[in-house]
């Protein structure tokens, strides 16, 4: 009888249960009026002295292993059932549609991999910047209008603390941390004070590239670029650089490409020029090697920076960029294929 009720414990304690019926079985099968325990307890005067002390003990642990097994699987098993009463089966086999990557982190990993293949690697900064980092040392003037609150969403004013407007800033603790030679991207959120549109949302994406070594010139910013333009949109891919003005670059320049939708010929994507704007570059102002203590007797760079979301609507002929922020399922599921 020892034995037996032995191997009712270690049964009790090993046993587990998904519904309260099941539970409630179990809990009239043991405790029940013509339930195991006092059943085992109605022959306990039958059991021979020199045992007794044993079997008293294994009882009471018998009925402390089923209390014990109710008490902690009742609110267990309650959790499992739903409003209308019906159970969860945990058993289930699991839903086996995929789920698919965000078109913006589609291409944000294309452009990493486009340019780690030539050796650039990927670093990240803060979200939250102060002024030095998002403006001063990229040479932005003091009145520059983009430091004004119109463009930029502060958090403290002076010193000033703001979200970062582009992630230029991630260049300056990238100089300011490394020693060149220093060749990296940085992608990452941006935010500006901006109605949201078709065209433009207060939250998007960029990634920005820096090259910063012995000889770095004009022309090996336009082979990276030419590469990069290339890998993303095809071999038949023509670039031109038009000049412009970055603070933070001298020389300055815009870049197109050759719309890939209608080859050059003219479109509404293109507004029928063949041509798309895609980033600014430019090679880094000295100023804002200077900032970063790189003396510029020895070095030169170049940077560039573009928008994700002009790039993946591109790519994509995605005409709205209010899609990407909505998660319609709709439209996510077009993308399950790419990777
Ligand atoms: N920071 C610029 C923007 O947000 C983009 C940019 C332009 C980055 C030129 C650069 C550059 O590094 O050289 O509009």
């Amino acid at each position: 009888m020892i034995e037996q009720v032995k191997t009712y414990i270690e049964e009790v304690q090993n046993s587990s249960f998904q519904k309260m019926d099941e539970l409630e079985a179990f809990r009239i099968k043991y405790l029940g009026k013509k339930g195991l325990i006092p059943a085992l307890f109605g022959e306990f005067k039958n059991v021979a002295k020199e045992e007794r002390k044993e079997m008293g003990i294994l009882l009471n642990d018998l009925k402390n292993a089923v209390q014990d097994k109710i008490t902690s699987l009742k609110d267990q098993v309650e959790s499992l059932q739903d409003e209308s009463g019906e159970y969860m089966d945990l058993f289930m086999p699991v839903n086996k549609e995929a789920g698919s990557r965000h078109p913006l982190a589609i291409v944000r990993n294309e452009i990493i991999e486009i340019f780690s293949r030539i050796g650039f690697t990927v670093s990240e900064g803060p979200e939250i910047e102060d002024d030095w980092h998002n403006f001063t040392a990229l040479n932005f003037p003091e009145e520059h209008p983009a430091r004004d609150m119109q463009d930029t969403f502060f958090i403290e004013k002076d010193p000033d603390i703001a979200l970062r407007t582009h992630t230029s800033s991630v260049q300056v603790r990238v100089m300011e941390n490394n020693k060149p030679p220093i060749r990296s991207i940085f992608p990452g959120r941006v935010f500006r004070n901006e109605a949201i549109s078709a065209r433009a949302h207060c939250i998007f994406h960029q990634v920005e590239g820096l090259y910063v070594d012995k000889n770095v010139s004009f022309a090996d910013l336009k082979q990276t670029l030419m590469y990069f333009a290339k890998e993303m949109f095809g071999e038949n891919t023509g670039i031109r650089l038009r000049p412009s003005y970055f603070p933070f670059t001298e020389p300055s320049a815009e870049m197109d490409i050759s719309c890939h939708i209608c080859g050059g010929k003219g479109c509404n994507i293109c507004k029928y020029t063949g041509w798309v704007e895609i980033l600014g570059c430019g090679m880094v102002d000295p100023n804002v090697l200077k900032s970063a203590n790189i003396d510029t007797d020895e070095y030169t760079g170049f940077a560039f920076g573009m928008g994700i979301e002009r790039i993946t609507m591109l790519k994509y002929q995605i005409k709205d960029l209010r899609l990407f922020f909505e998660n319609d399922l709709k439209f996510l599921r077009q993308f399950e294929a790419a990777i």
